[in-house]
This record gives structure tokens, C-alpha cells and sequence, in this order.
């Protein structure tokens, strides 16, 4: 059932291609220049008339859900919030009927992501679930919703369930963008070609494995971690701590890169390793003076960068190269590096990665 493969974790990390094209299948249709998706169809003027879109989830899907704000915001332009469910159950929040709220959650079953729906819908919200296992009590409960098509998800770190997550977003993104006019037929159609390259570049990603596997071993004993990134790749940093911490039980820490100057940099010497994303789009000059900021204090730099980067290279420990592609589209690309180093130190660290101490598959308690 592991399919060959050592543990889940590494399976499921090794489905994203299939998975992401899975999650396409029927919905992205390239040659007829449109996405199809019923669930945004029926309820489009619910979507184009939304005062703001409401996103709550937990853990790594509220990490998707920081990347579709980003997406929404930029691609369609409407204005997004994100909230961690259990703040927003809890805060008295404003809500009306001409708010959508989309919850993301891979098990359908997250407490307290089910709760802050039930609230948002008693508040006369229109909800919209995207979770990935069917028929679950989210799925249940929304008035709508897309399904991302991973597969089972076993390992209990979320792997696959995070980029099909990205993946539906960005395409709803990408639609409601279409819709509005925020997106010229143009550019729309190029989103549509590099969306339809995703696949093949994780595919070759998945490819580098054995460099990755060795920045793993000079970082394994490492006490605390920083990832950096920024834009849409700022909760990507976020997520890369998260799988780190959670399958090695490094401490680790994401941030955006420019906060750096603003607290973290003090913790800066050269026993700390700072993952940074770095590709050639998003800011990348500030990146690179963030960069130098570090250096210039003897921390340890591992670099995302886009296939032929020379400057960032110049000045990093190491760097890790991720295909060309539209800066929105990203995140699907810099996720799978910091998957398989997390991977890597864990099995390194003798860690059990498909189930890490402590944490469960399905938070269904609040
Ligand atoms: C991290 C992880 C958790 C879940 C969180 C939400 O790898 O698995 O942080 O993302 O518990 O779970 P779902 O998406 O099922 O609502």
C-alpha cells in the first residue's frame, strides 16, 4: 500500500504531479481557454458581488488559505481575509450575508473549521468548502465547495492535500479573475499554459531529491531553523517551519523576509540555518538585501531560486533551483524542496514521519 515506498509521507510527497493533475482533470481546460468549475458557476454572483472573502482553516490549510489571499487579491481582486478557525469562532466577528466565507480542510472533519462555518452561515454567509475527503462534515455542511482530488492522505503531516489545496484556489482565483475582468483574455490564457506545466515541474523537481537529501545531512542537528520568503511565498516560509517542526521537532520559525530587522535577525549567528525563497519574480532584489543582511552576520544560507540564478548563488551556502513559471504559480514549486528536507532530517533524526508524537491525522476536538 506504500506503493514502494519507505513510509507515506514519501508516497505522498512523490502523487503531487498525479494529484495536481487530478485535481486539473476536468476543471482546466486549456484548449477551449477556460476553467470549469460548476460550484463557482451556480454561485458566480454570489462571488462578484462579495463584499470580501472570508477564509478560515487550520494548520497547513490555513497556510493554503494565506496563498489564495494572495491569489484572490491579485488575480481577481477582491479583498480576502484569512482567519485561524479557532480565533475566529471565538471573536464575535462581523459577518453578513454578503460575505463569502471558504473553508479549507483536508479532513472535513477540523472542529474547530467546522464550527467557525456553522457560525458563518447562521450570520447568512455563503459558504464554500475546499476539502479533499468526500463526503466529510464540512463537505456536508457548506453550501458549496470544490473537491481537491489528492487521494488519501495517511502521513499525518499534509503533503499533496496543501498543493491540490493551492491548486484549487488559484484556479478559482484564475476564474473569478476571468469573470471580472481583473484578467484580459491574454493573460488569463497564459495562467492557463504555465497551470498546465505544474505538474511536469514538480515532476522534475521530485527529480532532486538526492541534493536535497544532502543539505539534509549538514543541517540535521540544527536546534532552530528561520524560512524566509515573501509575497506568495511567504506562507510557503511559514509552511516549510511547520513540516519541519512537526515531523523532526526542530524548532523552526517562518517569517517574511523583511521582518527580519524587525526582532528575528538578533538571533542570527552561524549556527542558524535560514531557508530563504528567493525566485527571480517576487521582490527578488529585496530578497537578495535580505540576504546579505544575513550574511553579514555569518548565518547560514539555503537559497530557492529559479533555474539559472547567479546572483543569489554567488552569496548563498547552498541553493535549490525550481523551474520558471508566473510568480503567482510558485508556491506550487517551492513547497516540494522544503517537503523533502523535512522528510530527510526526520528519517536522518530517526523520527517515525507518518506519525510524528502528539498529533493526529484529524483534529476533531477543539
Ligand atoms: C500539518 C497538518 C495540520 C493540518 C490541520 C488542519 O501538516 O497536517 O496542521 O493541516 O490540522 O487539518 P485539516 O486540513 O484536515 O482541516
Amino acid at each position: 500500500e506504500k506503493g514502494g515506498y519507505e513510509n507515506f509521507m514519501l508516497k505522498e510527497i512523490h502523487e503531487q504531479p498525479k494529484a495536481i493533475t487530478d485535481t486539473f482533470r476536468g476543471r482546466l481546460l486549456a484548449e477551449e481557454n477556460m476553467i470549469k468549475m460548476s460550484s463557482i458557476e451556480d454561485n458566480l454572483d454570489r462571488f462578484l458581488n462579495a463584499n470580501r472573502i472570508i477564509i478560515v482553516a487550520c494548520g497547513t490549510s490555513w497556510h493554503a488559505g494565506l496563498v489564495a489571499e494572495y491569489l484572490f487579491e491579485d488575480l481577481a481582486r477582491i479583498p480576502v481575509e484569512v482567519e485561524y478557525a479557532s480565533e475566529f469562532r471565538y471573536r464575535n466577528p462581523i459577518i453578513t450575508d454578503k460575505d463569502v466565507v471558504i473553508a479549507i480542510s483536508q479532513s472535513g472533519e477540523t472542529a474547530d473549521t467546522l464550527a467557525a462555518i456553522k457560525l458563518a452561515k447562521s450570520k447568512g454567509a455563503f459558504v464554500y468548502g475546499v476539502c479533499n475527503v468526500v463526503g466529510s462534515s464540512i463537505a456536508r455542511e457548506t453550501d458549496s465547495g470544490a473537491y481537491t482530488h489528492a487521494g488519501p492522505e495517511i502521513g499525518v503531516a499534509s503533503t499533496k492535500a496543501f498543493t491540490t489545496q493551492i491548486t484549487v484556489l488559484t484556479l478559482i482565483a484564475l476564474k473569478l479573475g476571468k469573470a471580472n475582468k481583473s484578467l484580459s483574455d491574454e493573460v488569463f490564457k497564459n495562467y492557463l499554459d504555465k497551470m498546465q506545466m505544474i505538474p511536469k515541474q514538480v515532476e522534475q523537481l521530485l527529480k532532486i531529491d538526492e541534493h536535497v537529501k544532502s543539505i539534509a545531512a549538514v543541517y540535521k542537528d540544527s536546534k532552530n531553523c528561520l524560512y524566509l520568503g515573501r509575497g506568495f511565498n511567504f506562507p510557503v516560509a511559514l509552511e516549510g517551519a511547520l513540516k519541519l517542526k512537526e515531523i523532526s521537532y526542530i524548532h523552526a520559525e517562518g517569517y517574511p523576509a523583511a521582518e527580519m530587522k524587525h526582532g528575528p535577525i538578533a538571533l542570527i549567528d552561524e549556527n542558524m540555518p535560514i531557508f530563504v525563497i528567493a525566485t527571480n519574480k517576487g521582490h527578488y532584489e529585496k530578497v537578495v538585501s535580505n540576504i546579505q543582511e544575513i550574511k553579514a552576520r555569518a548565518g547560514k544560507i539555503i537559497a530557492v531560486v529559479t533555474e539559472g540564478d547567479t546572483q543569489v548563488r554567488d552569496i548563498a551556502d547552498h541553493v535549490i533551483e525550481i523551474p520558471d513559471t508566473e510568480e503567482a504559480l510558485t508556491p506550487l514549486l517551492t513547497t516540494i524542496p522544503f517537503q523533502l528536507l523535512s522528510y530527510h532530517i526526520a528519517v536522518m533524526l530517526g523520527r517515525n514521519v507518518d506519525q510524528p508524537r502528539n498529533l493526529a491525522k484529524s483534529v476533531t476536538v477543539e
